[in-house]
């Protein structure tokens, strides 16, 4: 079956090493078709968004060898060409490969990535700007044909913050002709992952870390070899199942400098973080302290990818809390299945009300997206009884092995 058993009520013990980021590494991937050559990834998750990022890039002509989490990619052979439906459709970063594909070939074809449940997730702003940038982008049935002669640089003021939209003029500036300002730039760690590779290759970048990047185009990069950092979602995921279930783990590789909100707010329900020189050391008592709000935001705000599973702590807290989310119009698709589980939630509008204090029971539940889904495993291990987690391959779109994972912190879990 495409799901999950999780045997609940059990406090964890044990450790566990923290995958390569998921979001850093797409965006890396896509970065490659702007060097001619072989490019070495280290790291590299072994997830199913990376797996159809690298059959988009092989579609597009790259040579892909794949070993273990060591991915070489050369682009040499690189040709204009649409993508496969299928994977733009299913992953929404295939739309990271606009900028990097127009800086090469000049000319992209694709369908309108997919949105999902959590929001609309439209493209219209990576549109916008790259038309500042000289590309012409005409509009089909249910996708678009963008197309540039030679990229230039411009200075985009955007309206708000976007990760992608940050990634994909990144990309498109870099080989671009003159420079480009990206004000406010989103100050993801992911992206200041993608900065230090293009600069690694001999990029002109300047202002990362920061809400104002600086590109200078410059005329070529040079093929590099690269490690992914550690996923921070996936060790914060693995935080909060320790704050649903109690106990005491180890999450080797953990990168705490960059969860330094996520940590503050688990120091606020309980939790005893001890930062080793490789990982956090992590002990939760067996019901989290309450906390009034937990608010997301763009970095270094409170990350929207961690507000799911840090709601399901929330449910088992000693007392209510509200949970705010301002990143995605529709991230609070768990809530109807935490119900199921006995957790007393309200919400409205962007706000939840999370009335703590629930005693979780085991219940066959259903993942709707990634991060949902995770949330829902870790509400298990809470929870008396037996959980069900259905449709795990929404799951396994960004945690290489979560039952493994979560079962070599001393959960009983298994596939279903
Ligand atoms: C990235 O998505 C991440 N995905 C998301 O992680 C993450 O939640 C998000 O950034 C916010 O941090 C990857 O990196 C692959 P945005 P992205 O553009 O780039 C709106 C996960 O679970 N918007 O920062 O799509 C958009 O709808 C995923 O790993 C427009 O309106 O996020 C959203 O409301 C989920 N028009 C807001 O901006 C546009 O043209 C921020 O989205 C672009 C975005």
């Amino acid at each position: 079956m495409d799901a999950i058993r999780i045997y609940g009520g059990k406090c964890l013990d044990g450790q566990t090493k923290i995958q390569g980021s998921k979001n850093a590494s797409l965006p890396v991937l896509a970065a490659t078709l702007l060097i001619k050559g072989t490019c070495e990834i280290e790291n590299c998750p072994e997830i199913s968004d990376v797996y159809h990022m690298l059959r988009l890039l092989e579609s597009l002509g790259c040579k892909v060898i794949r070993e273990g989490t060591l991915v070489r990619v050369n682009t040499e052979q690189v040709s204009e060409c649409d993508m496969p439906a299928d994977s733009v459709g299913v992953m929404r970063s295939s739309i990271m490969l606009l900028g990097a594909l127009l800086a090469r070939v000049g000319r992209v074809e694709m369908d309108y990535p997919g949105g999902c449940v959590i929001g609309a997730r439209p493209i219209d702003l990576h549109l916008q700007s790259l038309r500042k940038m000289g590309v012409t982008v005409r509009e089909r049935e249910g996708g678009f044909l963008a197309c540039v002669c030679r990229l230039k640089g411009a200075v985009h003021k955007l309206p708000f913050i976007s990760v992608g939209v940050t990634e994909n003029l990144v990309l498109a500036a870099v080989l671009a002709e003159g420079t480009t300002v990206i004000e406010p730039a989103a100050r993801e760690p992911e992206i200041q992952t993608l900065c230090g590779f293009l600069k690694l290759a001999g990029a002109d970048i300047t202002g990362i870390g920061s809400d104002r990047l600086v590109i200078r185009g410059v005329s070529r990069l040079e093929p590099v070899s690269f490690r992914i950092p550690a996923d921070r979602i996936v060790a914060g995921t693995y935080l909060a199942a320790c704050m649903c279930a109690g106990g005491r783990v180890f999450l080797q590789d953990a990168p705490e400098r960059h969860m330094e909100s996520v940590l503050c707010f688990a120091g606020q329900m309980g939790a005893g973080i001890t930062c080793e020189p490789d990982g956090l050391m992590v002990t939760c008592r067996a019901r989290p302290k309450g906390c009034d709000r937990l608010v997301t935001g763009c970095y270094p705000a409170f990350p929207t990818d961690l507000q799911s599973p840090f709601m399901a702590a929330m449910s088992v807290s000693d007392r209510p809390g509200w949970v705010e989310e301002n990143v995605f119009e529709n991230r609070f698709r768990i809530v109807p299945e935490l119900m199921k589980m006995g957790a007393d939630i309200a919400v409205c509008r962007n706000r939840a009300y999370v009335g703590g204090r629930s005693r979780l029971r085991g219940a066959v539940v259903q993942a709707e997206e990634l991060r949902g889904g995770a949330a829902l495993v870790a509400a298990g291990l809470a929870a008396q009884g037996t959980t069900i987690v259905t449709n795990r391959h929404y799951i396994d779109r960004g945690y290489e092995d979560i039952t493994l994972s979560l079962r070599e912190l001393g959960a009983e879990i298994e596939l279903a």
